[in-house]
């Protein structure tokens, strides 16, 4: 196959080039570089000869003229994302999140398959306000609970994206799949999620070692299984203008147990220290998998335990990067 990987040089996108090229398939990756880092892992991969890396803003018109058509998948994971970002600057993800989603679909053909990468953001509010069950399923009604707290810039963009996707693919022959990531953790993300943040500190050798809502629920889901399920859902021509929820219901855990598996496998020991949760973020979170296990029959298959070994491993070897 021939595969456009839009924000391909960020975290999910990279892992997912990675595997589809041991599958043998020709990916071209479009990367602006505001987030995603031209690393060594990324030049690895550009000397593959099935792999053309192309540095370009899409939320320009102009790139969309230049970039090539007759894709048998496009996967649109290039957005503003991470709580301190959106936390600093809404404005941005809006435009930026916004802008790439529309000219993608002024720009794909009919005939292409397209995966828009959504977020379990969209209906958190309803989690909070208790009207939304966990696990949840993709019926749920998505809420936005407080549009001016910058928090929700993020999943508003996400909820114009859905939208948008659903009704013009309908509207004008293309396929699209939405598939809404639930907390996806691996090597190479960057330092803000919670599972790299505490595998930093513990190579820090931070004590005491607090533990911002120690109490609050989360179901992790490692980039493997996460590549794993969406590459099923864009073979399957049943996902086509379906929402799907896309993480692991196995093994939900606290975040204080979760503190202590990092430290665990870190082996550090310091004094934890329970803190407040960052606001606007749900007491539990958790997907019911049930339509992505029926369209596609995935099953979860790195253990928590693993994937915070390996992601500790990775960010060991690379210096705390
Ligand atoms: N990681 C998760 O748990 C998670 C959860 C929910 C949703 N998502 C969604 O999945 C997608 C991928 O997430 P990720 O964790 O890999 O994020 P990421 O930030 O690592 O990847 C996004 C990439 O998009 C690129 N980008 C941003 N603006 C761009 C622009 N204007 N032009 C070109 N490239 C641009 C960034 O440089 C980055 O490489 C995102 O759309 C995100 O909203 C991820």
């Amino acid at each position: 196959m021939r595969v456009l990987l839009l924000g391909g040089a960020g975290f999910i996108g990279l892992h997912l080039a990675r595997r589809l090229v041991s599958d043998g398939h020709q990916v071209t990756i479009v990367d602006d570089f505001s987030r995603g880092r031209d690393d060594a892992d990324l030049d690895r991969l550009r000397g593959e000869p099935a792999v053309r890396v192309v540095s370009a803003d899409l939320t320009a018109p102009d790139t969309w003229a230049t970039l090539p058509s007759g894709w048998d998948q496009i996967y649109l994971l290039a957005a503003v994302v991470g709580v301190r970002n959106v936390e600093q600057d809404p404005a941005r993800v809006v435009r930026t999140n916004t802008l790439v989603a529309l000219h993608l679909l002024d720009w794909v053909a009919p005939g292409e398959r397209v995966f828009f990468a959504s977020t379990s953001e969209v209906y958190a509010g309803g989690v909070t306000a208790g009207w939304v069950p966990v696990p949840t399923p993709e019926s749920v009604p998505t809420t936005i609970s407080d549009i001016t707290a910058p928090r929700f810039a993020y999943a508003a963009s996400k909820l114009l994206g859905e939208a948008a996707f659903l009704h013009t693919a309908r509207a004008r022959g293309f396929d699209t799949v939405v598939g809404r990531f639930h907390n996806v953790y691996g090597p190479r993300m960057g330092a803000d999620h919670v599972i790299p943040e505490m595998s930093l500190r513990a190579l820090r050798g931070v004590d005491p070692f607090p533990v911002p809502g120690a109490d609050q629920y989360r179901a992790f889901c490692h980039v493997d299984d996460a590549v794993e399920a969406m590459l099923r859902l864009m073979a399957n021509p049943a996902a086509a203008g379906q929402i799907v929820h896309i993480g692991n219901d196995r093994e939900e855990t606290n975040i204080g147990d979760l503190a202590k598996l990092v430290l665990t496998v870190a082996g550090v020991s310091p004094v934890i220290e329970a803190a407040p949760a960052p606001p606007g973020s749900v007491a539990r979170r958790c997907p019911d998998l049930s339509l992505l296990r029926a369209l596609t029959g995935y099953e979860p298959a790195v253990s928590l335990e693993q994937g915070v070994r390996s992601t500790f491993s990775w960010y060991r070897e690379h210096g705390g990067r």
